[in-house]
């Protein structure tokens, strides 16, 4: 009895002892505790170092507290690698009992959102903030935030937070009524995920984001009667556009990227407000409705597939409007007037559409702050008067691939307050001459006048453009010399000159414009060396100087450019052996430095009067149709053209790609070093003297699918290594002094005899029979198994197409130039999308049934193969499923597969274009 007194005597006094303390004392005591075991969770706490035991937690870094409680009330660690799991962030911070707001933006957080049971959420918290991180798991995970009662603001972006079909019949989100949550950049998937978002309701959100998902399904937003910004943006929408009943708040609506179709006007002519509309990449079909544009800055309407005029009702939006883009639809007839009134307007973005008429130069005018206008690939006639130089707040001048003609105004950036930054007048009808005044833009950075007829010489003016980065001056008929001058240019990344009449030399200073990436002078009638000095170019990625008159050797100091990838100086006078210091940088080349450029490559058809194997251009605005401007006057038909943009994709270990050295006079051996360029596709060495054997190094090509080694004076045999160049597709060796037997196997048994012909010794198949002296019985039944073999797969290699163009990095998807009736062939209609398995991730190859796969094969098993259709191999990969991936052999995925008769096959499959002329 006596010490139950005791104890209960004892326990009375500590809870009025407690009472009596200071209230800060302890309870931010309490406080401090929590954030010191939150920091003893983190994998490196030193980050955190003045977060100590036994202080005021108001002093932690990052951490805010309430003036008057000494309370906890607000964390931001964003930006510092805290590295731990989301639990202790649970356990240790979201249960502080003052905190209002905590932001662990980017802290590299991982695991799967869930608060602990039993554990209480502080009910003060309104604001969570934990994008950037690598949270895990399923989005049923923030319904445990419940226990958060006061969570209104939740910011999830950038995570790897997943949806999955289990939870459609779970209660959503019920409990959580979010004002702002930002879901973006996650990977949510499913036509449920919206519905399971919206479960409480709607009253209250304010603001949603799911961009970046892969969302699916009807949505529903007429009852969020206080939505002010939504952005359901690159998801797989493809239903008609929401609903967004009265839509009375509604400022930013971004629905781009997905496949909404249907009545736009009548879906959201209620939102008054709206402020941003963005419905770009869509299947919106039929005239241009009427939109809400009484509050409207920003109108996106591109890429879908509108059509008729420009609608007098879009002016109502102005003066107020300052962005307009209603590029890539079918939009037909002439600028309207009116459009003068949008005296706001920064950006107007009419390109690719079908817009005829002349330029509306002052209805532009009118529009006082334009700084960006594109009215490209469209078919606007007439001249481009020199009133346009009035317009001094203009930043880009977009007018490429129309057909306007005329002269280049001499009055451009006449004001000594021109902005002018980028000029794009290519492909279209432009004579006279490159106007030495467009030196006065003394801000611009890209010219490109290309595909005109512009005549005269490059104005050395130019040299004063210190700003310039691209110069593409190619396919027009300018003369005289490459100005000297251009080399003060220290900016200058593109020097494109081709197909002119340019005489004289490269100048010198050349090697001071040290970034220069990409220099293309074919066509030509340049002559003189090749300045040693081109080494100093570390950044320079493609050289290109076919079809000139240069002379001398080629110089070893190309060997230092170490990004040099692309080297085409076929059909010129070089002379001299081939500089092993040219393989220098094999294994080493990191090619990040030319990306996005777009260009077509043109594949020669091989006639006798065309020389090199093609021809790689820059193609920024120019139009494909065009191409036939260049066989107009150019002996080259091109059996096969190939268009995309830039994107190498080395890591560090790349090698040249394309070597063209053909047509020249080189002598000597071919140096052993060649085969240390790993990635190399295309060796062409023909049409020089070269002699001695070819080195037994060449089989380490593995990327090679191109070898011309034709009409030089090469000896000895083909070494038996090449057996081992799986993807080689075509080969010459013809016109040399090649003896032996032609080796047996790889892709040998493809070869016809052609490649082969006038080598006095050469024998075996494709050619006849090596001498029956050296030949017992039992290799002779041998060869005639192999024949059968042969032609076996020469008739599977015709059934498919064989091959094709597939360049690393430079890959180059099949684009098609004369309209040809798309034929039906359901097969070929399927989308591979490479992206899907990252390692071999360098492409998204879109195949449709214009764009035939070419396809080379390779028994692993030495059964013959039967013909196949491309329908049996779509069946055998399981669609070029993953599963199936083998490897990505330098310039192509191969995959294994088991065809019907059982035999297994490897299988590259590549982009192939038929024949275009
Ligand atoms: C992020 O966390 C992971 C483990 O989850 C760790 O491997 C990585 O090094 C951390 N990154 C940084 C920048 O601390
Ligand atoms: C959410 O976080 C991302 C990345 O930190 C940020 O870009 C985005 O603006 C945030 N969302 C909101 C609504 O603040
Ligand atoms: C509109 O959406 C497209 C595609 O998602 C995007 O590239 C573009 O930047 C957006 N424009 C505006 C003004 O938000
Ligand atoms: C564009 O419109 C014209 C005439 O309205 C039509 O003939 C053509 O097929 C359309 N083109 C596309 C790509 O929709
Ligand atoms: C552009 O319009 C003309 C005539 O109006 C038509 O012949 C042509 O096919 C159209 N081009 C496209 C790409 O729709
Ligand atoms: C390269 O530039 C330097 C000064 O920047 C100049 O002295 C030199 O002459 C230039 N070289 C050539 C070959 O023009
Ligand atoms: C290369 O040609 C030049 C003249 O163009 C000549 O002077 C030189 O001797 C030649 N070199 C070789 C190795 O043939």
């Amino acid at each position: 009895m006596k010490t139950h007194f005791f104890v209960l005597l004892l326990s009375l006094t500590f809870l009025s002892l407690q009472d009596s303390t200071p209230p800060f004392f302890t309870s931010a005591n309490r406080d401090t505790q929590n954030l010191i075991s939150f920091k003893a969770a983190l994998s490196n706490p030193s980050l955190l170092q003045n977060w100590l035991p036994n202080q005021n937690p108001c002093t932690f870094t990052g951490v805010e507290c309430h003036e008057t409680t000494n309370r906890v009330s607000s964390i931001g660690l964003g930006n510092i690698p805290l590295t731990c799991d989301f639990h202790p962030v649970a356990t240790f911070l979201l249960t502080l009992e003052s905190l209002e707001s905590l932001s662990l933006k980017s802290a590299n957080i991982s695991g799967s959102i869930s608060f602990p049971p039993g554990s209480k959420c502080s009910s003060v918290l309104s604001y969570l903030d934990l994008s950037q991180n690598s949270l895990s798991g399923s989005v049923s995970g923030i319904a445990t935030l419940r226990s958060c009662p006061a969570l209104k603001s939740f910011n999830l972006s950038g995570n790897s937070i997943e949806f999955s079909v289990l939870e459609e019949k779970s209660s959503g989100l019920r409990g959580l009524s979010f004002e702002l949550l930002d879901l973006s950049f996650n990977k949510i998937v499913g036509s449920n995920a919206v519905p399971f978002i919206l479960s409480e309701g709607c009253n209250e959100l304010k603001h949603l984001s799911l961009k970046g998902n892969k969302v699916s399904g009807d949505i529903d937003f007429s009852s969020c009667k206080n939505l002010q910004y939504l952005d359901v943006s690159e998801n797989n929408f493809s239903s008609s556009v929401p609903s967004f009943g009265k839509c009375l708040a509604l400022e930013h609506l971004d629905i781009s990227a997905n496949k909404f179709h249907g009545d736009l006007g009548h879906a959201i002519g209620g939102c008054a407000k709206l402020n941003l509309l963005n419905v770009t990449s869509n299947n919106f079909s039929g005239p241009i409705p009427v939109l809400p544009t009484a509050s409207l800055q920003s109108l996106s309407l591109g890429g879908n597939l509108f059509v008729g005029d420009i609608p007098l009702h879009l002016m109502d939006a102005c003066p107020g409007l300052v962005m307009l883009d209603l590029s890539s639809n079918n939009l037909t007839g002439s600028v309207p007037s009116s459009l003068g009134s949008c005296t706001s307007l920064e950006t107007f973005d009419i390109s690719t559409n079908n817009l005829t008429g002349e330029l509306p130069v002052d209805t532009l005018l009118k529009m006082t702050s334009l700084k960006r206008l594109d009215l490209a690939y469209n078919a606007f006639g007439g001249g481009l008067p020199d009133s346009f130089s009035q317009h001094t707040s203009l930043q880009s001048l977009d007018l490429s691939s129309n057909s306007l003609f005329g002269s280049i105004p001499t009055g451009l950036c006449k004001g000594p307050s021109n902005n002018l930054k980028e000029l794009y007048l290519q492909n279209n009808r432009f004579t006279g001459s490159v106007p030495d005044t467009l030196s006065n833009c003394s801000q611009l950075t890209a010219l490109h006048l290309s595909f005109n007829y512009l005549t005269g010489t490059i104005p050395s003016s130019l040299g004063s453009l210190y700003e310039l980065r691209d110069l593409n001056l190619w396919f027009n008929q300018l003369h005289g010399e490459i100005p000297p001058e251009l080399m003060n240019i220290k900016a200058l990344e593109t020097l494109i000159l081709d197909f002119n009449e340019l005489t004289g030399v490269i100048p010198s200073g050349i090697s001071n414009c040290t970034n220069l990436k990409w220099i293309s002078l074919s066509n030509n009638r340049l002559s003189g060396e090749i300045p040693e000095s081109i080494g100093k170019l570390r950044s320079l990625t493609i050289l290109k100087l076919s079809n000139n008159s240069f002379y001398g050797r080629i110089p070893p100091g190309l060997g230092d450019c170490r990004s040099l990838i692309w080297l085409d100086l076929n059909s010129n006078f070089l002379n001299g052996t081939i500089p092993p210091e040219l393989f220098k940088q094999s294994g080493r080349i990191a090619v990040n430095f030319i990306r996005g450029k777009r260009y077509v490559y043109l594949k020669n058809d091989k006639s006798e009067q065309c020389h090199g194997e093609g021809n790689l251009l820059e193609f920024a605005g120019i139009r494909l149709e065009q191409l036939s401007r260049i066989s107009s006057n150019h002996p080259c038909n091109f059996s096969r053209v190939y268009g995309e943009y830039t994107r190498p994709t080395f890591n560090d270990n790349g090698s040249m790609i394309f070597l063209d050295l053909s047509y020249n006079m080189l002598s000597g051996s071919i140096p052993a070093a060649i085969g240390s360029m790993s990635f190399l596709y295309v060796l062409i060495l023909g049409h020089n003297n070269l002699s001695g054997n070819i080195p037994q190094e060449i089989g380490k090509l593995t990327g090679l699918d191109i070898l011309d080694l034709s009409n030089n004076r090469l000896e000895g045999i083909i070494p038996q290594s090449m057996t081992g160049l799986s993807l080689l597709s075509e080969i010459d060796m013809s016109n040399n002094h090649l003896t032996g037997m032609i080796p047996e196997g790889g892709q040998f048994v493809t070869f016809l005899n052609h490649s082969f012909l006038n080598n006095e010794g050469l024998c075996g198949i494709p050619l006849p029979p090596c001498g029956s002296a050296s030949g017992s019985s039992s290799n002779l039944g041998h060869q005639k198994s192999r024949r059968r073999q042969a032609s076996l797969a020469g008739s599977v290699a015709m059934g498919l197409l064989f091959s094709l163009f597939c360049i690393f990095g430079l890959l180059i998807v099949a684009v098609e130039m004369k309209k040809r009736k798309k034929k039906k062939d359901s097969a070929l209609d399927i989308y591979i999308d490479s992206r899907s398995h990252s390692d071999t991730a360098n492409t998204a190859w879109k195949l449709t049934g214009r764009e035939a796969l070419s396809i080379s094969l390779t028994t692993f098993e030495s059964k013959p193969l039967r013909k196949l259709t491309f329908a049996d191999l779509i069946e055998a990969t399981n669609g070029f499923h993953n599963d199936s991936l083998i490897g990505s052999g330098g310039f192509g995925d191969v995959y294994k597969a088991e065809l019907k008769d059982g035999s297994i096959v490897a299988i590259k499959k590549l982009i192939h274009i038929s024949e275009i002329w």
